[in-house]
């Protein structure tokens, strides 16, 4: 019991250290300001080949499928995606900034979108996407406030989203000690 109260402090006392030393992820303006310096681009977790495997066992078809990238960033993911065959992809940030950058960068990739958008409040229609792609956007609002709350929101809407039979790839650092990764259909 002793050991076990012993252990529970020490977890607590490394999580909250954790946390602190952590960046804002979970705040929008801390995304703002980000992408207003960085320039280029980076990939979170994983690369489009890395995932490719995974993502060709869905079995998708190239041409037809609308794929929905929540928190796209300034990732090369679509751009590479894209240049794999998927024309359908509507890209998605809260941060103005990174939208505007993408939107340059992708001139030339003339089917795919990038918009403005809150992943909690999916302006698309109900039952139209037959992937949602989340690589550590879930991350970022695990790291804000009422966490919980705001991953649950945007399960729901993407839930939503998707067709009846349904696609959410997701990737994630739980914790920042596991990396989870897989995907669900329904
Ligand atoms: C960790 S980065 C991941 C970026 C990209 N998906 C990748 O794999 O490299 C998280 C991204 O989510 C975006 N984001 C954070 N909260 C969001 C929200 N509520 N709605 C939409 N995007 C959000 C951030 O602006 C940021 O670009």
């Amino acid at each position: 019991m002793l050991l076990n109260k012993i252990f529970y402090i020490i977890i607590k006392k490394n999580i909250k250290l954790y946390l602190k030393k952590m960046p804002n992820y979970g705040d929008p303006k801390y995304w703002e300001d980000r992408y207003k310096d960085q320039k280029g681009s980076f990939d979170w977790l994983e690369d489009y080949n890395s995932l490719k495997p995974t993502i060709q066992k869905l079995n998708l078809s190239k041409e037809n499928s609308r794929i929905l990238n929540l928190g796209c960033g300034n990732s090369p993911f679509c751009e590479n995606m894209y240049d794999d065959g998927f024309h359908n992809i509507d890209n998605i940030d809260i941060s103005n900034n990174v939208i505007q950058i993408m939107k340059n960068r992708n001139i030339k990739r003339p089917e795919m979108t990038f918009k403005v958008m809150d992943v909690r409040n999916l302006q698309f229609e109900n039952s139209s996407v037959d992937l949602a792609v989340d690589k550590s956007t879930i991350d970022a609002l695990l790291c804000g406030d009422y966490a919980f709350l705001n991953v649950a929101k945007m399960l729901k809407e993407v839930i939503r989203v998707l067709k009846g039979i349904f696609i959410f790839f997701f990737i994630f650092f739980f914790f920042s000690w596991w990396l989870l990764y897989g995907y669900f259909i329904w």
